[in-house]
């Protein structure tokens, strides 16, 4: 789908890059010619995904919780020391399904950490560094198609990654003319184990959600990183503010009306409902 060189002389950090969709870039990117660093909480995880990958080209582990700012520095510094970055996924994230009042403060705490403050401090500790060198850079955030309208029983998420949208848009205008564009994806469901297990953790809910989707099957990690691709190559320079929404036409299923109807109604039902002709 690309030239092998894409992404050449492209030094990339992907946080959550050890699992999932983040693992999927991770090795997309390697293949089009990136050096990628990867970063998360768990040292094994990453290490592993790292050996399993380099043989695609050069990959870094750091060890890192992004809800700490100190840690993000810390991380910054020694990835900068071997030169700047050119591009920043935030792709970390937590999420869970429960029903709201069930929650404690920690536990809103822990997912809008990670999800909204991990992607706040990732992007300023990026953004500033390439401001003040004048170097180009590009930041790709990965939402989730329930931002803009909210969803019950993920409510820490929802207002997370709706923040995540807004910072998105809103840097895309302050630090457009400075040379940094701002981009999200928000996909729909995508099956990997640690999102799987916490928001659709029985097989019926998986049912629903295929139910759900005009396509009636789930994204792939390979679709992800392909628009992921794109979106932080210099061939999609002039986009930028974008959320591109790749969930198979789901979102639109459930805001139409109409969308129903499909299911309910069989043919003899439509061929019931057309005018029948007035004998002449
Ligand atoms: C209610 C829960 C809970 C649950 C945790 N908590 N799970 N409350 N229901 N199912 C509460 C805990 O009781 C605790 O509060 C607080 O949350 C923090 O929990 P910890 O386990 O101590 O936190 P931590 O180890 O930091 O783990 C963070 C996490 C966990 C978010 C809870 O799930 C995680 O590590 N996730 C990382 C990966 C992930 O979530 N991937 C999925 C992304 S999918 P108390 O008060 O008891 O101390 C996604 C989009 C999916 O984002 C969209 C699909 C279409
Ligand atoms: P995943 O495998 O669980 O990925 C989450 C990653 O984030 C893990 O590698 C995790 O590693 C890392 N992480 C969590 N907390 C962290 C922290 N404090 N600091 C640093 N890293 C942290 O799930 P996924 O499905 O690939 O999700 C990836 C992204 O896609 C997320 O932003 C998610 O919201 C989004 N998304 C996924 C789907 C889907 O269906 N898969 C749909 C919509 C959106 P550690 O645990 O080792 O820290």
């Amino acid at each position: 789908m690309f030239r092998p060189d894409l992404l050449r002389n492209k030094r990339v950090l992907i946080s959550g890059g050890g699992t999932g969709l983040g693992k999927g870039m991770s090795a997309r990117f390697l293949d089009l010619g990136a050096t990628v660093y990867i970063c998360g909480r768990r040292e094994e995880v990453l290490k592993e995904t790292a050996a399993e990958l380099s043989a695609k080209g050069a990959i870094h582990a750091f060890p890192c919780d992004v809800r700490s700012l100190d840690a993000v520095e810390n991380m910054m510094e020694k990835i900068w020391s071997e030169g700047p970055l050119d591009i920043l996924v935030n792709n970390a994230a937590g999420n869970f399904i429960a029903r709201t009042e069930d929650l404690s403060p920690r536990a809103f705490e822990s997912v809008i950490g990670i999800v909204l403050m991990g992607t706040l401090h990732c992007t300023l500790a990026c953004g500033r560094r390439w401001l003040k060198s004048g170097h180009h850079g590009t930041v790709l955030s990965i939402s989730a198609t329930y931002a803009p309208v909210g969803s019950a029983y993920v409510v820490p998420s929802a207002i997370s990654k709706a923040g995540v949208e807004a910072l998105t848009r809103s840097l895309a205008v302050e630090w457009g003319n400075r040379g940094i564009r701002m981009n999200a994806i928000a996909p729909g469901p995508i099956p990997t184990q640690g999102a799987f297990s916490r928001v659709l953790p029985r097989p019926e809910l998986e049912t629903v959600a295929l139910d759900r989707n005009p396509l009636h099957r789930f994204g792939t990690v390979e679709e992800l990183a392909n628009l992921a691709a794109f979106l932080v190559s210099d061939g999609s320079g002039y986009i930028n503010g974008e959320v591109i929404r790749m969930d198979g036409g789901e979102f639109l299923q459930g805001a139409g009306e109409f969308s129903n109807l499909g299911r309910i109604l069989k043919d003899e039902d439509w061929q019931a409902l057309k005018p029948r002709k007035q004998p002449s």
